[in-house]
């Protein structure tokens, strides 16, 4: 809180982390999943809450497992015939994913690893991410976990809640420009690269916001959740 009696941004991300905390009140582990458009944020939620269920309960308690890791390495686009359509549903291994996340849910035994997805070289990472035993929220983000058809069905029967984020559609866009910016485009490659790709996905992504739990907003003042 502000001195004034104000929420702040922080104040909104500790209530959400306790909302993500307070599914695993009566499961061994619960599996978030958060979903939204290219860019909304939900990379940033989820480290956000990683850092916060961490501090309560300890660094093994939660896991982050990017729906990013199941990319197709780009050899795979290349046989395809997908490689610039690279993000689109078709371009990951849904299958693996939803086969994963199950191992997450009903193998809680043993340590679990996740592929994890280096902007560097923009290709999945095998064995990246680990999921301890001692594990009790999993939090999985990505474009596509509401998505109908099949394989994304799967994967969303396994997640016990999802969440949906996002963003104005301007910040949106100039954080998605500035990232790939970062990560070595030109200005113009990341313009014509986010208006050809990244928008394409992010209407089909949009459209599947109804079958999400919550609405979150990343607003350019901090966190809400949208009533
Ligand atoms: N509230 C915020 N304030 C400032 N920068 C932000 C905020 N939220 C996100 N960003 C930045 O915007 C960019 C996109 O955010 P993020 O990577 O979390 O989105 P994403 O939904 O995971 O995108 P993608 O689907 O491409 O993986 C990142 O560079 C991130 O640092
Ligand atoms: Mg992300």
């Amino acid at each position: 809180m502000t001195h004034d009696g104000e929420p702040t941004a922080s104040d909104a991300v500790a209530e959400l982390a306790a909302d993500a905390m307070a599914l695993c009140a009566d499961r061994r582990r619960a599996i978030l999943g958060i979903a939204g458009s290219p860019g909304a944020g939900k990379s940033t939620l989820a480290a956000l809450l990683c850092r916060h269920v961490a501090r309560a309960w300890g660094r093994d308690a939660i896991a982050s497992v990017p729906m990013d890791g199941f990319h197709l390495a780009d050899a795979q686009l290349h046989r395809l015939g997908l490689r610039n359509r690279k993000g689109a549903p078709e371009t990951f291994d849904a299958y693996g994913y939803a086969h994963l996340l199950g191992r997450i849910r009903y193998e809680g035994d043993v340590e679990v690893y996740a592929p994890g997805f280096d902007r560097q070289l923009e290709q999945p990472l095998a064995g990246a991410v680990a999921v301890p035993a001692a594990t009790r929220l999993v939090v999985t983000e990505g474009n596509y976990l509401l998505h109908a058809d099949l394989p994304w069905r799967r994967a969303r029967a396994v997640m016990d809640c999802v969440w949906f984020v996002t963003a104005e559609h301007r910040t949106r866009l100039d954080r998605l420009v500035a990232r790939h910016v970062a990560f070595g485009k030109t200005a113009q490659e990341a313009r014509d690269w986010v208006a050809a790709v990244d928008e394409r996905n992010a209407e089909l992504v949009s459209a599947t916001a109804g079958a999400a739990d919550r609405v979150v907003v990343n607003g350019v003042h901090g966190w809400s959740v949208s009533p």
